[in-house]
Formats: C-alpha cells, structure tokens, sequence
C-alpha cells in the first residue's frame, strides 16, 4: 500500500481514495473469506464495545461488510469529483492456521489506521474527504481491537493452532463442488459488478438502489455457498492464488479488476447475458443435487437470478423508450 501525505489538490486526493479504495476491496473480500474457512460457533470472544460474547466467525464477516461500505464511501466521492474509482485490490492472503488470519488482519488494521490518521490536509481544504477519512479511521481501530480480542480468546482456549477447513483433493473429480466454486466466482464478480454500477449512477438514485439492491442478494448467495462448500469437504477458493510449501495462500488479483459498461445502456446490456450465465449453472447444479436442504438452497438463489433477469429486462427496455437518458 502506497502512502500519501500531503493531500492538497485534487490529484492528491483522488490519489488517496484510490489508494485507500483498493485497500478496502482486498480487505473486505479477504475478511470475509477468513470466515468463510473457519468454523460457526466454535470459536468466542468478548467484544470491547458490545461487552458481549460474539462468534469470531459471524464479526469477523459483520467487519468484512464494513470494509465493504467503506470501498462504497470512497468511490461515490471519487465518482463525484469526476475521477475513476479502481477495482483493483491489494494483495489477499490466507494462512492454514486461523490464528495466523487474524494476525494478519490486525496488521492490516494498523497499517491503514496510519494511512488515514497521516494523511495531512491543508486547513479549509476538501473539509468532508477529511472528515470521511477520519471517521473511517475510527472503524479501523475498533476492528484492529476486535482481532486483538478474538486472538486473546483463541490462546485462552488453547486454540493457537486450530486450522482452517481444507479442500478434500478427491473433490477435483466432484462435478457438483467445481460447478459450485464456478458459480461463487461469478457471484462475486456480480456482487462487484453491481457496485461498480451502483458508484456510475450514484446521481441517479432509482437505478443505484436497484443495482445495489441486486449486488446485496449476490452477496449473499455467495455467503450460503461459502456453507455449502464445507458440508462438501471443501472451502472458497481465492482466485489465482499461489500456495507455498508452508500451505500460505497468497494473490494479487482475487477477483477482476475490470467489468464491462460505461453508460445506462451498455451496462443494461452487459448484465443481461451476466445473470443468464450465473442462471444456467445454477440450473446444472441442481440438476446434480439429490433432494433436501442444499437443493432448495440452490433453488432460492436461481429464483432470485431469474427476478433479478426479469428486472434487468424491463430496465434495459425502459432506457431504450426514453431520449436523451445516456
Ligand atoms: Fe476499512
Ligand atoms: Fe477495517
Ligand atoms: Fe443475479
């Protein structure tokens, strides 16, 4: 992560959006796969703030949510000051032993707490990017606090080297987990790419609260596949990643840094043969599945497709009746 300091023109400080952007795009996407391989209420802690005893595994995905309205602020206001907010991300890692996760993800806190509490703004200048900045500084404390919390838990359950899921090898040859780990990419990739949609129009707030509204639901398909994988003896995947000897994950690009449309109209276009796509494997996947509860599981998450198909239809025809909507 770069660091910017002096924040005094308009450059300086679409530079440090930027920055921070891509930050919070890897952060949000890591956290949340953190959770996603380790187990559901097994491991505790006691939150500093809430005074409460919390599943490590539901906060630390309550905090990848956070990172992710985060990477939202950021980009509305880089929309808004006429710049390109970035897609790509920092680099993602994950450790075989959850203890390591959350040390790593407490580092990370620190390291971007400084990013924002550095940054120095002449007086007067850009007032509300300094406020945003300062008070998205805040959350990063309280999250540095929760992992530091949930690894004093951890060793006092004696818990230091309790692992994350592994994916069982015998599943490279299990139709169903690849089609699965196909469909998560593409969940993410719509989840992103709905954002992305979301900052294009952010002035025109029926169409944004629409789109965001269907980023929200591929969000969480994504989260009830992430369950469905380890009842299969597997566990999400991160998008070219390199493992090393020690069994440490380690990528640069987790999820693309580029989506197609750039006005009302080609992204319309565009999400159309996106959902379509994502509809098809869900409807092979089923196919695959015996009855019960993974089934109609499958099954909510393809209806929502299939609405969210109908939608993007009438949306794409409604643009089309109306000049001088670009
Ligand atoms: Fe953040
Ligand atoms: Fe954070
Ligand atoms: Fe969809």
């Amino acid at each position: 992560m770069d660091k910017i300091q002096k924040v005094e023109t308009k450059e300086d400080a679409l530079r440090l959006l930027n920055i921070a952007l891509e930050h919070e795009w890897a952060v949000s996407f890591e956290y949340t796969i953190h959770a996603y391989s380790m187990p559901k209420g097994k491991f505790f802690y006691e939150d500093p703030v809430m005074k409460n005893r919390t599943d490590v595994r539901a906060q630390m995905i309550q905090i990848g949510i956070d990172e992710m309205y985060h990477s939202l602020q950021l980009a509305v206001i880089i929309t808004q000051m006429g710049g390109v907010p970035s897609f790509k991300t920092d680099e993602v890692m994950r450790y075989p032993r959850i203890m390591d996760n959350l040390n790593r993800d407490k580092m990370t806190e620190d390291l971007v707490t400084n990013l924002y509490q550095s940054a120095k703004f002449p007086e007067g200048a850009f007032p509300k990017i300094q406020n945003m900045v300062l008070n998205i500084s805040y959350d990063e404390v309280r999250h540095s606090n929760q992992f530091a919390a949930m690894m004093d838990a951890l060793k006092a359950q004696g818990a230091e080297d309790a692992f994350c899921y592994p994916s069982n090898p015998e599943n490279i040859n299990r139709q169903e987990v690849q089609l699965l780990h196909e469909i998560m990419r593409l969940e993410n990739e719509l989840t992103h790419r709905y954002l992305k949609y979301v900052f294009l129009f952010s002035e025109h707030q029926d169409l944004s609260q629409r789109l965001f509204k269907n980023s929200i639901d591929h969000m969480r398909h994504w989260d009830k596949n992430s369950g469905t994988l380890i009842k299969w003896g597997d566990v999400i995947q991160i998008e070219n990643a390199k493992k090393d000897a020690n069994g440490v994950e380690t990528s640069k690009n987790p999820m693309p840094s580029v989506y197609p449309g750039e006005d009302r109209l080609s992204v319309l276009e565009a999400l159309i043969p996106a959902e379509e796509t994502l509809i098809a494997r869900y409807e092979r996947l089923i196919s695959l599945v015996p009855n019960g509860e993974i089934k109609d599981q499958l099954k909510l998450h393809l209806g929502l497709n299939r609405e969210h198909l109908f939608t993007q239809n009438w949306l794409l025809k409604n643009v089309q009746k109306i000049k001088g909507l670009k």
